[in-house]
């Protein structure tokens, strides 16, 4: 049996940070010098695309729990959900994928795997949650489905409809 070409591992002392670079250099900055910091205190998760044959980054996607004040959804999303204050969500803090290996589709694996990751944890979420970094990054998850959550630029997009998105066709 073949070995997957890529894989998605929690960030270890394994991977080789050095040479990575998305083009955006605050994210490049926090995966080599902070990642493993958040990690060690607790602050978020880091998970890493990794080329199996060459053992390169891909790309990166960090998980941090947070929520969501209930007054930020749209109506027709309250109007089914209990009255708490506010809900239990994850942030999709940072996502990056490798210019070297840009319009493969890894920007989109990496989302997939984040959400199932999320759904598959024992702990219930209600949405997911990014914090886009310039307009480019809010049109990628506009794309994918994420809509606004006014008054930042944060965005979200409920876990039952980004599984719907994500799930195998
Ligand atoms: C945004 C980013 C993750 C996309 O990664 P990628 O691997 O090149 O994108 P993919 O190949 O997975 O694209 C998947 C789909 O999203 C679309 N897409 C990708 N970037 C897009 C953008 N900026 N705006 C709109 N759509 C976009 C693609 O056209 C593709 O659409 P399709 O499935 O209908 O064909 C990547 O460009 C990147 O790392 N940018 C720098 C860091 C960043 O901005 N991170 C996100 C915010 S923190």
């Amino acid at each position: 049996m073949n070995a997957a070409p890529f894989v998605v591992n929690a960030l270890s002392t394994t991977h080789d940070r050095a040479s990575f670079a998305c083009g955006v250099e605050p994210l490049d900055r926090y995966f080599r010098q902070q990642a493993s910091q958040d990690i060690r205190r607790r602050i978020a998760t880091c998970f890493v695309l990794t080329e199996s044959s060459t053992g390169v980054i891909a790309g990166y996607y960090t998980l941090a729990a947070t929520n969501v004040l209930t007054t930020a959804l749209p109506e027709a999303i309250t109007a089914k959900l209990p009255r708490y204050a506010a809900l239990p969500a994850v942030l999709i803090g940072r996502l990056a994928v490798s210019t070297a290996f840009r319009g493969q589709k890894f920007g989109s694996a990496l989302l997939a795997d984040a959400i199932t990751r999320v759904a598959r944890a024992d702990i219930e979420t209600y949405a997911v949650l990014v914090d886009p970094k310039d307009a480019a990054a809010e049109r990628f998850y506009r794309h994918h489905g994420f809509v606004d959550l006014p008054p930042d630029r944060r965005m979200f997009i409920p876990i039952e409809s980004a599984l719907r998105c994500f799930r195998a066709p």
